[in-house]
């Protein structure tokens, strides 16, 4: 990831609480800014992760759920064809669009070490939690023959320890997020699987009809 330090921990405008994009907003956004699909569907896939945590484990009704995927959907809108300006093209973005500073900074603190901004909430830290995991773990499901079906906490384990697989997909930051969310590998490992899994079946029954 090329690194941009944001030089700031704090992120739009408290008076926008609560303000949000459309669902057919966001989605205009994602599809307009980014061109490649295998980024596509890891936002996705992140931003259905967060939504199933908010509704799962914070308990949180629709609008907050939405909330939490919303940032999700857009934490790497800029990667695609901004790189160097990630990730700060898409928080100016959404400062400039009136959205609430909670989303912003959960997308601003979605790389510690690469943007500078500690992940302090909870919609920060699982985002980062989730960030790099949601990736390998769809990584793995692609090299097994049944994808998501039968995959387990102790086949991704092995797959994190061993280098050369995912070798983008930085373990330090896998453990630093567990440490910071307090959640331990294993349960994030089995929430990821589960919840990734049945969103692949979605979009799995989407593209054959
Ligand atoms: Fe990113
Ligand atoms: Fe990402």
């Amino acid at each position: 990831m090329t690194a941009r330090f944001l030089g700031r921990s704090i992120f739009g405008d408290p008076a926008n609480a609560g303000k949000v994009l459309s669902r057919e907003e966001a989605n205009a956004l994602l599809d307009s800014w980014v061109l490649n699909d295998k980024l596509r569907v890891h936002m996705r896939q992140v931003g259905n992760l967060m939504q199933r945590w908010a509704a799962e484990k914070e308990g949180l009704d629709e609008a907050g759920q939405w909330r939490w995927e919303m940032a999700g959907l857009l934490h790497d809108a800029d990667w695609d064809q901004w790189p160097d300006q990630h990730c700060s093209k898409i928080v100016t973005e959404l400062e400039a669009r009136n959205i609430d500073p909670e989303i912003i900074r959960a997308i601003a603190s979605h790389g510690p070490i690469h943007f500078g901004v500690e992940p302090e909430s909870r919609m920060d830290q699982m985002l980062y939690a989730f960030d790099e995991l949601s990736g390998l773990i769809h990584a793995y499901s692609l090299m097994r023959e049944t994808g998501y079906e039968g995959m387990d906490v102790a086949g991704v384990k092995k797959r994190l320890k061993s280098k050369g697989f995912a070798a983008n997909v930085s373990r330090d930051d896998i453990q630093d997020a567990c440490t910071r969310a307090n959640i331990s590998l294993e349960d994030l490992i089995d929430f990821i699987v589960k919840h990734q899994g049945d969103f692949q079946k979605t979009l799995d029954g989407n593209s054959e009809s």
